[in-house]
């Protein structure tokens, strides 16, 4: 584990107006990125612009730090994650998380794409995350502890939030959304899953599956993030009938349910703010 560049937290800090104290970040996945651009008043930094960022190499990853408003709140995005298919360690993975919590907030809302193992869950359902399982065979807390960020050993028996999920559910019945409630398992990737792997993955327990998150969600709990997870369906992954499932796909039906997705947060965000139930 390694601190921050100082270049990187200094240029980042120059996003925000003195003043400014977003509580809420979140981090925007695969089609995902477009309701940033809704935010009202937003500056943005290219990850290109920020020393030390590695860059998305995903198409459907803007890659950029924005800083806007939904209603009278102030919101950090990430436009664009890290994932350890394109070769980035889990360190890299988790710079953005990090440099959120560094840059002062107290609550993340990460959201992503995912399969649906569980063959009750519709495909273009929203799906609040309530319990992960890291499946990806790294981890972002190894070598040397940072007790400044947090302890050695965190503790992960309640990571989600349980009143960010309820505030989601709550949210989404106030908006006419249909929000499911399961179990994320993360893998590596970037090959899809087999037959037999979603059976497996199925019997552990997941009720969706996807390449990202775990990790940032490990590294956010251990700064003592308040955590909101949210992912977008995409597609069925039902082990007796599986169908072929192709990125495009993903992308499409990720932006569909993105839409609803994007409502959700604009929701959302100043009742996180406003809530006392996040702590
Ligand atoms: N598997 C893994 N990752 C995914 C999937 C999937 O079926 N859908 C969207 N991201």
């Amino acid at each position: 584990m390694h601190d921050l560049p100082a270049e990187l937290l200094a240029t980042a800090r120059e996003l925000l107006p003195s003043g400014t104290c977003p509580k809420t970040g979140i981090v925007l996945g695969t089609g995902l990125g477009d309701w940033a651009a809704g935010l009202a008043a937003p500056e943005r930094i290219a990850y290109a612009d920020l020393p030390g960022f590695p860059q998305s190499t995903v198409e459907s990853h803007q890659g950029q730090l924005v800083l806007g408003w939904t209603g009278d709140r102030p919101v950090l995005a990430l436009q664009g994650r890290f994932h350890l298919y394109e070769g980035y360690s889990a360190e890299e993975v988790c710079l953005g998380v990090r440099l959120l919590s560094r840059l002062g907030i107290a609550n993340i809302i990460f959201t992503n794409a995912a399969g649906a193992l569980n063959p009750l869950f519709q495909c273009g359902a929203i799906m609040v995350i309530a319990d992960q399982i890291n499946h990806t065979g790294h981890q972002p807390l190894t070598g040397t502890n940072l007790e400044h960020w947090g302890p050695r050993f965190p503790d992960m028996s309640r990571t989600f939030n349980p009143g960010l999920q309820h505030l989601a559910l709550q949210t989404g019945a106030d908006l006419g959304l249909r929000l499911e409630q399961g179990v994320y398992i993360g893998v590596q990737g970037p090959s899809l899953e087999t037959p037999a792997e979603t059976r497996v993955y199925k019997l552990w327990g997941a009720d969706a599956v996807g390449m990202s998150t775990v990790l940032e969600v490990i590294a956010a709990k251990h700064m003592g993030l308040n955590i909101l997870g949210l992912s977008c369906l995409t597609n069925k992954n039902l082990p007796d009938c599986m169908a072929p499932t192709s990125l495009q796909e993903i992308i499409a039906q990720a932006e569909k349910t993105g839409q609803e997705l994007g409502r959700l947060l604009t929701a959302i965000i100043p009742r996180i703010d406003a809530s006392s139930s996040a702590g």
